[in-house]
């Protein structure tokens, strides 16, 4: 019987990590946890009580107040903030927008890394972040870098979005390119990619490929094969 280890999935925005993540966990019976939504939770719950985002003290003294929560349905992971459903709301721009000067705070940080560690305490668990193999799971037995050009990454974005919102290719490419470079610059817990993980490149890759990919580095790190 295979051992059932801790997966850490790292990489910048929209690589593609989430929808990968969650195939690949679905695959193998493990749970998959999303920590960017965790960060989006957050932020919402910090635009909806009207609090400035900007004013740490304020964020720090809100986050006592904010009960998030992570729930496994049938149809996947659902966010919960205070009680309410608020998966689809995390999504829109308007929190894309936010969510990184969110996470660069350290009380915001303190707080997630903590529940994540937690949650991953029990090993059959694929994190995806920015953080995870560096700051969450540093023993992981198996550390990915998930990557694709900006253009690349921008064009899947778009066509997430382009039929809610009325938004450019352009536009959303900019996004992403701001978010790289506040999630690789920031003090706290940069995006890094740290030294013992596979780097594994999605331009040319198609998710089945890439999933496919996962599945077989998974396999071998279970097997004790490959120690990341
Ligand atoms: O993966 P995502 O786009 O849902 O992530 C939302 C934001 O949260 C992103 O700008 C970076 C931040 N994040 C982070 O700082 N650390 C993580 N472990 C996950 C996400």
């Amino acid at each position: 019987m295979n051992r059932r280890i801790s997966v850490a999935i790292d990489g910048p925005a929209g690589a593609g990590k989430s929808s990968i993540s969650k195939v690949v966990a679905k695959k193998l019976g493990y749970l998959y946890i999303d920590t960017g939504a965790m960060y989006r939770g957050i932020t919402w719950a910090l635009l909806n009580a009207g609090i400035s985002i900007d004013d740490v003290d304020a964020v720090e003294a809100a986050l006592s107040k904010i009960q998030l929560e992570l729930r496994v349905e049938e149809t996947g992971l659902s966010v919960w903030v205070n009680g309410t459903d608020v998966s689809q709301d995390i999504r829109t721009q308007y929190v894309t927008s936010h969510v990184s000067q969110v996470a660069a705070q350290k009380a915001v940080r303190t707080k997630l890394v903590e529940m994540q560690r937690h949650m991953a305490s029990a090993g059959g668990v694929i994190l995806d972040g920015r953080d995870i193999g560096s700051i969450v799971l540093p023993n992981a037995e198996l550390k990915v870098y998930l990557t694709a050009s900006v253009e690349t990454r921008g064009h899947r974005r778009w066509l997430e979005l382009k039929d809610s919102e009325n938004i450019s290719l352009e536009e959303v490419c900019r996004t992403v390119a701001e978010r790289d470079a506040m999630d690789m610059n920031r003090k706290e817990s940069p995006l890094v990619c740290v030294d013992d993980a596979v780097v594994v490149e999605t331009d040319h890759l198609s998710i089945e490929e890439t999933v496919q990919t996962l599945v077989d580095l998974i396999r071998k790190a279970e097997l004790g094969g490959h120690h990341g």
